[in-house]
């Protein structure tokens, strides 16, 4: 099938939730994508922060290859090896202690705030609510979408569930204002805002967030289901902060392109959910853990951090050297492979024009280029992509 037939298809049979842009992908290698009629693209939104060693890499097309001939699916009725070892070895590199697998970043987050309230049931004296802030985006759920800052994700969904409000993001004295002794439990948070439009929060931030929840013996949770997983150049983007959060979601680049999410969480924490709270049956199955493990060892053997924070750096400055010639850039943000753009204006003819010279970027927030490519990208892939955009400016 080419471009038009799959396009036809997908219009007449598939659900109208998505706004997509007029082409279908088909192969991949690297940081290079394919259409269906051929034509090959500059991939720099990496299936929006999931494929981080870019597409067909060997380590997970020998891990799916090999664990899909020994078992696919099992269920959680019994107990699963790669499941149990990328738990160990997540728990390792991390704070936590513990971890719950599912799917996707909305079922992290939505165990994370089970977990949340269990544990506010049991050792907060019945407290519930979460504190989340607003221009978040934690997922699509019921609960994860009353939990995310943003009025468009809600919108058409009342009756929302109780227990959620939002507070500044960045603003340690509007979350301690907010905080209801009575109700409040926890604060979820992501470390660099990514839908919200790549945000990047004062250094004091998450360490002041930390000494509030201490202060206040409340939960924190970091969202880091966009920029976790080496996107911001270390395995967990908590980890530039020198604080550690009780609760952290994972997601996205966690599965290497496979569905596959974690809720980490600290053994004191953890002890809430106990058979029967909580369950997924895809959640860990082999297949997708198996990918996980060869995921994680790649990144954490093959030099991909420091390529993320050796790229992340000459895309960086090469985007500010474009916001000195273009008047209608409005500033550079990000942290190692997660940069954004602001603009004065809508991107969305930009990206447009990026698709039409070969190049694959994503504009959130209106007004935001993001740029998430692989943290495999090599140095002239992205001299490629700063020469598109350069091309694609100057027509503005
Ligand atoms: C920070 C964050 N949390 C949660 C989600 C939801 O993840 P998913 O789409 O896998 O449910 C996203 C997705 O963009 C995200 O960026």
């Amino acid at each position: 099938m080419n471009n038009q037939q799959i396009l036809k298809l997908t219009d007449k049979y598939v659900a109208h939730t998505y706004a997509r842009f007029p082409i279908a992908l088909v192969r991949g290698k690297g940081a290079r994508v394919w259409d269906a009629n051929g034509k090959a693209y500059l991939d720099f939104v990496a299936g929006i922060a999931v494929n981080s060693l870019g597409h067909n890499h060997p380590a997970i097309v020998r891990a799916v290859e090999r664990q899909a001939r020994k078992l696919i699916h099992v269920s959680n009725l019994y107990h699963i090896g790669p499941q149990a070892e990328l738990a160990r070895e997540l728990c390792r590199h991390s704070f936590a202690d513990r971890l719950f697998f599912c799917n996707s970043g909305a079922e992290a987050n939505e165990a994370a705030i089970k977990l949340a309230r269990r544990y506010g049931g049991e050792r907060l004296g019945g407290k519930y609510e979460v504190l989340s802030t607003h221009n978040s985006f934690h997922g699509r759920t019921l609960a994860t979408l009353t939990a995310t800052g943003q009025e468009k994700v809600r919108a058409g969904y009342d009756p929302l569930p109780p227990g959620f409000r939002q507070v500044p993001y960045n603003d340690l004295s509007a979350t301690e204002a907010a905080i209801d002794g009575n109700t409040t439990a926890a604060i979820l948070v992501e470390p660099i805002q990514g839908e919200g439009g790549v945000v990047v929060p004062d250094r004091e931030y998450l360490r002041g967030l930390r000494e509030l929840c201490d202060k206040k013996n409340l939960l924190l949770i970091f969202d880091e289901v966009q920029v976790g997983m080496g996107r911001t150049g270390k395995l967990f983007a908590y980890e530039h902060c020198g604080v550690e959060p009780d609760i952290m979601t994972l997601a996205k680049a966690l599965g290497g392109g496979l569905p596959l999410g974690a809720m980490l969480a600290r053994e004191g924490v953890a002890r809430s959910f106990v058979p029967g709270t909580h369950a997924s049956t895809f959640g860990g199955n082999p297949l997708a853990c198996s990918v996980g493990l060869a995921v994680l060892k790649t990144l954490l053997q093959g030099g991909v951090l420091k390529n993320c924070v050796k790229m992340g750096k000459l895309l960086f400055d090469g985007l500010q050297g474009l916001k000195e010639r273009f008047p209608f850039i409005r500033e550079v943000r990000g942290k190692g492979l997660i940069i954004g753009m602001e603009l004065e204006r809508e991107g969305s003819k930009i990206v447009d024009d990026c698709l039409g010279e070969g190049m694959l970027v994503n504009c959130t927030a209106h007004k935001v280029l993001r740029f998430l490519p692989p943290l495999i990208v090599r140095e002239k892939d992205v001299e490629m992509g700063l020469a598109i955009l350069e091309k694609v400016f100057s027509r503005q």
